[in-house]
Parts: C-alpha cells; structure tokens; sequence
C-alpha cells in the first residue's frame, strides 16, 4: 500500500503527466464521456485531464495517494470525485465510457488471477462497447537475471531536505513478477525523520498474451499501440467491453 512518504516522494518524483502523454489519452475519450482512472494515485494523468474539461473520477486504495490528489486538484481549482478502494473488489454508483490505466499500473496487481479478476470487473463498470485503455511496460533487464539480488538507490529533492529511496528487487523471469522491498528515508538537515517501507510486486505480459487476456476477460477489437513518453516505451491496448449480448 502507497504511504505517506512514498507518495511524497512520487509526487516530486513524478508530478503531472506532460502533453503528449495527456494529448495521447485525449484521442481516444471525448468531454462528454464518463470516464474512469482506477490506481489514480495522486492525480498525475487524473488532474491534467480535468483541467482540458474531462470528467473523470479516481480510485485508489491508498488513502494518502488520494489525499495528494485532493490536495493537488483543489490548488487548482478542481474538485475531483474520488473512491477509495481496492478495485479488485470495487463497487461504484456509475458506468463509465473509457476506464484508463496509465504507467504499468495495472501491473502492480499480483498474483495474476487478482489482475484477471479486476479485468472482469471493469468489464461491469463499463458500459457496452466502452473502452478499456491499458499502458504496460515489460522490463527487459529481468530477462536477463533470474532471481538474482538487485540494489537500486535515488533521491528526490523537497523544500527542507529530501527523500531518500533504497530498493531490493528480485525477479522472476518464468512467472514474469519482480518483488521489490523499498525503504523510503526522508532527511532533514542531515537527520533522519521519518522512515518507511515498502513491500511491491510487478507483473508483466507480453503483447500477444496481453491480447489473449484481454479476449479471454470480454474485450474485443484490441487496438494495439508502442508510444514513447516520459522517456520510455509504453505498450498500449486500447479494447472494446463486450455488449451483454455478445457474452
Ligand atoms: C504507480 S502509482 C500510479 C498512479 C497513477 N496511475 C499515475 O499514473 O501516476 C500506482 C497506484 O496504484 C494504487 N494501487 C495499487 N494497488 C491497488 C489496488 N489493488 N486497488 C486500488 N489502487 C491500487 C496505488 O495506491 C498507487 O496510487
């Protein structure tokens, strides 16, 4: 679950999406649409969306992600309408036309059935023929070390001090997961304030298997996309829900 020190740091880290991200989303949604963005987080994508007069709402199961969000959005004169749920088992008052999941979050759930689980779901928050919009990444360096210790380490600059964040990772290249254990440390005037940790797991699926899925779960007419934003490559699907008729 995001905390409080890591989602500080994801805002500094990660802030707002830039344009050609935003512009990208843009063509598939229309300002008339009800649109969805489970794994909101802060409102990265969320907020710069509201700006250019989308209607979209948010959930996420992090109450300070969302907390952020709030924040963030009401300094800029929005007031987004926020769910705080776990979206395996969400439940909302509404159908949506487009349900968004920008930066490989979807691949934050495991195991796999719990991912295939909240396909089923989307497909119930959306209405016939809505579409789902689903960004993944494959980290390629995991294919080339198999359960093998990885460091990492990076800081992130704030007003008083910074956040320090050290990672341990582990990844399975056959069952296609990484677990990485974080710990976050924020330090102010050379003093350890507050420290937090982080257990995460990240899937990933190939293009063609993607595809599969997403037939198997009730999608159709799977458009697929390789985009290059925030200095990354981004493989997207953008898939039609079934109509109840077609199931
Ligand atoms: C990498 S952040 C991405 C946030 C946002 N999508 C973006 O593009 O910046 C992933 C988010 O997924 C949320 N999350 C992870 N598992 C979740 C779950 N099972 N249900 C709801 N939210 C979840 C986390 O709290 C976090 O805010």
């Amino acid at each position: 679950m995001y905390g409080k020190l890591c989602s500080e740091f994801y805002d500094v880290d990660k802030r707002f999406a830039e344009l050609d991200e935003v512009n990208f989303y843009k063509q598939f949604i229309d300002k008339n649409d009800l649109i969805l963005e489970p794994m909101c987080g802060s409102g990265r994508l969320l907020i710069p969306l509201m700006q250019e007069g989308y209607q979209v709402h948010g959930v996420d199961n992090s109450t300070a992600m969302l907390a952020n969000c709030r924040e963030r959005a009401n300094n800029l004169g929005l007031n987004p309408i926020l769910f705080e749920m776990d979206i395996a088992s969400m439940n909302l008052p509404h159908s949506y036309q487009s349900i968004l999941i920008p930066l490989g979050s979807f691949q934050l759930l495991y195991p796999r059935e719990t991912a295939f689980n909240v396909l089923q779901n989307f497909k119930k928050h959306l209405r016939p023929n809505g579409k789902l919009i689903l960004d993944l990444f494959i980290p390629w360096e995991s294919l080339y070390k198999d359960n093998e210790n990885e460091f990492s380490e990076k800081d992130v600059i704030i007003e008083d001090g910074r956040i320090n964040l050290k990672s341990h990772g582990k990844s399975n290249k056959y069952e296609q997961y990484c677990i990485s254990d974080s710990i976050y440390t924020k330090v102010i005037n050379n003093r350890e304030v507050v420290v937090e940790n982080e257990k995460m797991y990240l899937c990933w699926y190939y293009r063609y298997e993607t595809e599969l899925i997403l037939e198997k779960y009730g999608f159709k007419n799977i458009i697929y996309k390789d985009e290059f934003f925030r200095n990354e490559n981004h493989m997207i699907f953008i898939a039609e829900s079934l109509g109840c008729d077609e199931n």
